[in-house]
């Protein structure tokens, strides 16, 4: 049996971020006049930081020096990193320490694949770091998903061929970037959303032990 190649994405996989991307991205919209809803959030999700504001912009119908945008992003950060700065474990979604405890025990591969620049602050917050072999984010890549760069990357460096691997993501962007690398994609989220998506779940806790097993056996 080949060893498999499990990748996570992190904002609203591991830990509940996509609130915080969400409310700093609100409030920076409202300073300069546009407003977005949470249809149009959904596209925000799995998307790159300079991505993000492009899009905020586009429905906005708003153009802005480069100066401008560089100064937004760091406001829009700054604001972000005021939530992150007070994370702990208790923001660990429930039943991620148990999955990622199965497959270690499993000797199967643990990557990262996330779009954040934070990524890593966030893990050590939350005190996951050490259980990824590889953590590939928004540093590392020169395209933003839905190309699938971060996850074809986040597989060569523990090893596995992409065809191999298993994505777990909470974006369209991201499951889109999955299915292109090839990879068994993992909506967790709505239905609705995420129907692209190989398998979907709410959360982690309907994921068992048996379908992790029949994921390892493929
Ligand atoms: C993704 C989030 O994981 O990271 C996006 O889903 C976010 O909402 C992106 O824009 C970039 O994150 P950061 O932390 O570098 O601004
Ligand atoms: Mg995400």
């Amino acid at each position: 049996m080949k060893r498999k190649g499990f990748i996570f994405d992190l904002d609203g996989v591991i830990v509940d971020t996509a609130k915080y991307h969400f409310l700093a991205w609100k409030k920076l919209a409202k300073k300069i006049d546009i407003d977005f809803t949470e249809t149009q959030n959904e596209q925000l999700k799995g998307v790159s930081r300079v991505k993000s504001l492009e899009k905020i912009l586009a429905w906005g119908n708003k153009s802005i020096s480069d100066t401008q945008f560089a100064a937004l992003m760091g406001e829009k950060n700054d604001e972000y990193l005021s939530y992150i700065n007070k994370m702990d474990t208790t923001e660990i979604l429930p039943d991620v320490p148990r999955v990622l405890d199965y497959i270690t025990e499993e000797k199967q591969g643990i990557s990262l694949g996330s779009a954040s620049k934070n990524a890593r602050m966030i893990l050590d917050k939350v005190k996951l770091i050490e259980k990824f072999e590889a953590i590939v984010d928004g540093n590392d890549v020169s395209k933003a998903k839905p190309d699938p760069e971060v996850f074809l990357i986040a597989a060569d460096q523990i090893r596995v061929k992409p065809e191999d691997c298993i994505v777990f993501e909470d974006s369209v962007a991201g499951i889109q970037a999955a299915n292109t690398a090839n990879m068994i994609s993992i909506g967790i989220g709505e239905k609705e959303v995420l129907h692209e998506a190989d398998y979907i779940f709410k959360d982690f806790t309907a994921l068992t032990p048996e379908f992790l097993q029949e994921l390892i056996n493929r």
